[in-house]
């Protein structure tokens, strides 16, 4: 575990892509009406969905910066390589989110390399440990509400004080199908997302009308590392870039707007 998060890269910041390379015109209409490109902070991005959420940023947003937050420096490295060569400022920051102390100094870390406060902090770090709940032993339950929710409280606390001094910015707590409904064969899991789910509406419900704005998605089973060994016909499963590109869609949305609970399921149904 890693004490102090601390900068990977002194990454230059590059010319912008072409705006035709935007997947989306929404994208582009609202990338071109920032006065600059937004900084998004994306914990969990050394793998899986984290790391479909910041190139999709890297692809939408020409120039973003992308601070971007996971324990393994090796998979942050290949990440942050990957956006920059689509035009991002990526900086890797090797944290423990579950660590008190070391998400507290976070935000000071992601101020020295970019200069200023996030527009979005995407909570997305996060684990799944399938066990039934006679099968839930008390390591796997803390395990389970330390890194899926914990960690979300800890992160969002420590931007906090800058978005509302701000009055703007994006929280977007990933949470899961199973923080809206209840599938066997994962307790804890579904007790920390409904958890994610509850936090996120408490944040929403303090801060409405603030400039802030607090988006809750429940993404149903996507195709990441997650799954593997599951026995699961993994054809079945949401990419993640998919996942990834709505919710870079929801938060381009205006001001005006929020997409409050968002449900984003495999179109064959659940796994
Ligand atoms: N895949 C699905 O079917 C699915 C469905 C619904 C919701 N979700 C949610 O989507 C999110 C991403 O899941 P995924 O499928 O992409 O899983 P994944 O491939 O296992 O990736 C999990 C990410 O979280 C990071 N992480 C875990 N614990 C951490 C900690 N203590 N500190 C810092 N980073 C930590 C990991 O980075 P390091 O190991 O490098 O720290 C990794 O980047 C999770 O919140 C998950 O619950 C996934």
């Amino acid at each position: 575990m890693q004490s102090v998060p601390r900068p990977r890269y002194s990454g230059k910041h590059r010319k912008y892509t072409p705006a035709a390379l935007l997947p989306y015109k929404l994208m582009a209409k609202k990338s071109s009406s920032r006065t600059r490109p937004p900084l998004i902070v994306i914990t969990g991005a050394s793998q899986g969905l984290g790391a479909a959420l910041a190139l999709a940023y890297a692809r939408a947003f020409p120039g973003a910066k992308l601070a971007l937050v996971a324990r393994n420096a090796r998979n942050l490295d290949a990440t942050a390589t990957r956006c920059e060569t689509l035009g991002s400022a990526a900086h890797g920051f090797v944290c423990d989110v579950t660590d008190m102390a070391a998400v507290a100094r976070l935000p000071a870390a992601v101020a020295k390399v970019f200069r200023r406060p996030p527009d979005i902090v995407v909570n997305n770090a996060g684990r799944f440990t399938p066990a039934s709940f006679a099968a839930t032993t008390p390591a796997i339950f803390d395990d389970m509400l330390g890194s899926n929710l914990r960690s979300a409280y800890l992160v969002t606390r420590a931007f906090l004080p800058a978005f509302a001094e701000r009055k703007s910015g994006d929280f977007v707590f990933i949470s899961s199908i199973s923080g809206k409904i209840v599938l066997p064969n994962c307790a804890a899991y579904t007790v920390a997302k409904h958890g994610l789910t509850g936090l996120a509406a408490a944040l929403r419900a303090e801060t409405k009308g603030t400039g802030l704005r607090v988006l809750c998605i429940h993404p149903g089973a996507t195709d990441t590392a997650a799954w593997d060994g599951s026995g699961v016909d993994r054809s079945r499963l949401m990419r993640p870039a998919s996942v990834a590109e709505a919710v870079v869609a929801l938060t381009s949305l205006s001001s005006h707007t929020v997409a409050e609970d968002i449900t984003l399921r495999p179109s064959g149904g659940d796994i």
